[in-house]
């Protein structure tokens, strides 16, 4: 892996149109999804990711061919014949531990490594087992693997899925996709609204799964006997586009973002505005604009349709250069402020307190060498170098290439100067 840095030069104001790519989230289970319809599922509209090739790589290692060509990616899961979920690939990436559900729903058994630790925090999966268990199946830890069973196949059960905080994304995927094979009659209660387990309960409704309650948080499942492949778009990535939203309001800017739903972004567009940031929505998205005074506001993160966790950072960012103080306080995972501790190196003035972090609004942030330690903590790192004064440089760019296709194209078209080195 090359250990690519940024050199980012600042500060700088951004202007002009971004294009928002396809959904990460939303493509990951949707590959995942296609173990469920053996034959050639079409996915468009898929981000051109390194998450993505993991995903593509895990599920060729279980029988499946690939095919990627620009946006469009052709998984044909004619043959499934090992069910098996290598460390080596899960542990690189969470979202690998929702092949489960699919495979013990088509294949009766799987085998899939435990994910394993993140920077984030400590992520457990014990939802997606209780889950699987609820449906019939026989779970054991072995050796750092998930060896689940349900010979008898998998029978519809009423499910809570709720956990400490809150519903859990990646399980709602996993026991949505085993509940639409399973026998009978399958309600999880508890389930996650976000949008991309939305996208995935449409795609698999086109496949012929029957699915009622699409989009709250009780979603009632009857099991059918096979589901076929179909072709499928994917909604936009919700977090990209909040992603450059900030990067407009810390540079003053004005960008006009297209392929993006400002209906997935309710509670963002609504904390914009609070922070006196004008958003206004078009035919094809919407467009940002800052008047150059950003008002302090509170944050807290919750599911969704609450403030996502995954655009906490990147807020922060802004929230550092905004008049006032603020209170972000994290519900989702209450260790996830790696980028404090860079954000601070970068002249932001801030204060940890458990899940909270106080910032009081500083003048001007000014350049450092910085780490980036997370998907979304770098991209707030990054958001935070266009307004810093001088030569920021951000290390492990590879954390951001997992969630952002050619973020520095993409900003260096609407006035960023950033470099891209291999080191
Ligand atoms: C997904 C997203 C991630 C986002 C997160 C929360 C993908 C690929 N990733 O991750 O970007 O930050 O949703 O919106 O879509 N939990 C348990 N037990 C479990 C599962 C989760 O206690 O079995 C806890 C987690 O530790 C966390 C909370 O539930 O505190 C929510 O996590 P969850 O929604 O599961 O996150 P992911 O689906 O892994």
């Amino acid at each position: 892996m090359a250990l690519d840095i940024f050199k980012i030069t600042g500060p700088v104001r951004l202007d002009g149109t971004v294009t928002i790519s396809g959904s990460k989230n939303a493509a990951l289970p949707i590959i995942a999804s296609a173990i469920l319809a053996p034959g050639k599922t079409i996915l468009n509209g898929v981000p051109n990711l390194s998450d993505i090739e993991v995903m593509c790589r895990l599920v060729e290692s279980l029988g499946c061919k690939t095919e990627a060509v620009g946006g469009k990616i052709v998984i044909d899961s004619t043959v499934i014949d090992k069910p098996f979920g290598d460390y080596e690939i899960v542990r690189k990436m969470r979202a690998g531990v929702c092949v489960l559900g699919p495979l013990l729903a088509r294949c009766g058994k799987a085998e899939v490594s435990m994910p394993g630790g993140c920077a984030i925090g400590y992520r457990p999966v014990d939802i997606h087992l209780r889950g699987l268990q609820e449906l019939g199946a026989k779970i054991e830890l072995k050796n750092g693997y998930i060896v689940a069973s349900a010979n008898g196949g998998l029978k519809g059960a009423n499910i809570f899925l709720g956990g400490p905080f809150g519903s859990s994304v990646l399980a709602t995927a996993n026991i949505l996709m085993a509940a639409v094979l399973a026998k009978g009659k399958t309600v999880i209660e508890s389930a996650a609204c976000e949008p991309e387990i939305t996208d995935l309960a449409n795609c698999l409704v086109k496949m012929g799964a029957k699915i009622s309650g699409i989009g709250s948080p009780q979603l009632t499942i009857h099991g059918v006997k096979d589901l076929n492949p179909v072709e499928h778009t994917v909604i936009p990535d919700r977090i990209e586009a909040g992603t450059f939203l900030t990067a407009a309001v810390i540079t003053k800017g004005k960008l006009k973002l297209k392929n993006c739903r400002l209906e997935h972004l309710m509670a963002v567009v609504d904390k914009l505005r609070t922070m006196n940031i004008a958003v206004e929505e078009n035919a094809d998205g919407c467009e940002v604009s800052s008047n150059g005074h950003i008002r302090a506001t509170d944050i807290t993160t919750l599911p969704y349709p609450g403030f996502p966790t995954d655009l906490q950072a990147q807020f922060m960012a802004c929230l550092c250069m905004a008049k006032g103080n603020s209170v972000v306080t994290e519900k989702i995972f209450p260790d996830r402020f790696m980028h404090v501790a860079e954000l601070s190196r970068m002249a932001a003035n801030l204060r940890k307190e458990g899940p909270h972090v106080i910032v009081s609004g500083v003048e001007k942030l000014i350049a450092a060498p910085v780490m980036a330690s997370d998907l979304r903590a770098s991209a707030a790192l990054v958001v935070a170098a266009l307004a810093a004064h001088g030569e920021t440089i951000v290390n492990r760019v590879y954390h951001i290439d997992r969630g952002y296709e050619r973020i520095e194209k993409k900003l260096n078209a609407v006035g960023a100067k950033i470099e891209r080195q291999s080191v």
